[in-house]
């Protein structure tokens, strides 16, 4: 074997061995943090009879941040999935604009800084995998929130087009640049400028959103203008 050739197995079994560490650490810490949800929540419950309002909001800043950690976790499983080539596509039928509104009803609860808006969209029923459609729409709608200033309009929206449905998240934040925005979609990639670099991330939720989208048969894509505002859109086939 040249040594080329050795370099390059050699680099893909490191890949391999780091991929299922990513895939292991992420399905360990799952269980830990499925109970403390289950506690914080039972915790809600019970303060519901009481006025306590500290340790309400405590509670709900506690429950927010587990949620936070658990689709970091989610993201993390699912490129090793990914990468593994394992990520599987669970198929069921249900109603696009419902998932829309529970969405956007639990982001208002929990996401206080922006105003949201959804337009009204007719029952719209598709076939596809509801987890990952439903973290796909939370990538978008977490990244408009990151990457926009307090107070902004996020505009969710769908609509029928043929035989498709669109769906799309604008927000009126600092835009990405077109010599970027050919790259967003790259495993990793994150936009490096001063006004970025203290916005944590690790540039992995639009990667593996195109993915998710591309495996049904969707379509995504963004359009941005720099200091004014970014709109991502999906399309998925309609049953
Ligand atoms: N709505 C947006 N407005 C401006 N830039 C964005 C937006 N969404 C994504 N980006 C850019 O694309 C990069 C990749 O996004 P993503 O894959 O979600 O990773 P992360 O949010 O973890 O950095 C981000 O780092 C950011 O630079
Ligand atoms: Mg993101």
């Amino acid at each position: 074997m040249s040594k080329i050739a050795r370099d390059i197995t050699a680099q893909k079994q490191e890949e391999q061995r780091k991929n299922d560490f990513i895939g292991m650490v992420s399905h360990e810490l799952k269980t830990p943090l499925t109970s403390l949800t289950a506690i914080i929540q039972m915790a809600q419950r019970k303060l519901l009879q009481h006025e306590e309002p500290f340790l309400s909001e405590a509670m709900e800043k506690a429950n927010f941040q587990a949620r936070r950690m658990a689709a970091m976790i989610n993201g993390f499983l699912n490129l090793s999935r990914l990468e593994a080539g394992k990520l599987l596509i669970e198929k069921q039928t249900f109603d696009l604009d419902r998932l829309l509104r529970d969405i956007l009803e639990e982001t208002r609860l929990t996401v206080t800084s922006h105003v949201f808006s959804l337009e009204e969209c007719d029952h719209i029923t598709v076939h596809a995998d509801r987890d990952k459609i439903s973290s796909v729409i939370s990538n978008l709608i977490s990244n408009a929130v990151k990457y926009s200033s307090k107070s902004r309009l996020i505009d969710i929206r769908c609509k029928l087009q043929n035989k498709v449905v669109i769906v799309s998240v604008k927000d009126e934040g600092m835009g990405i640049q077109s010599e970027d925005l050919a790259h967003i979609f790259d495993r990793y990639y994150r936009v490096e400028t001063s006004r970025t670099r203290h916005i944590s991330g690790f540039g992995i939720g639009l990667y593996l959103s195109a993915e998710i989208i591309k495996r049904h048969g969707g379509e995504i894509w963004a359009e941005s203008e720099l200091d004014k505002g970014t709109i991502f859109y999906f399309s998925l086939p309609i049953k």
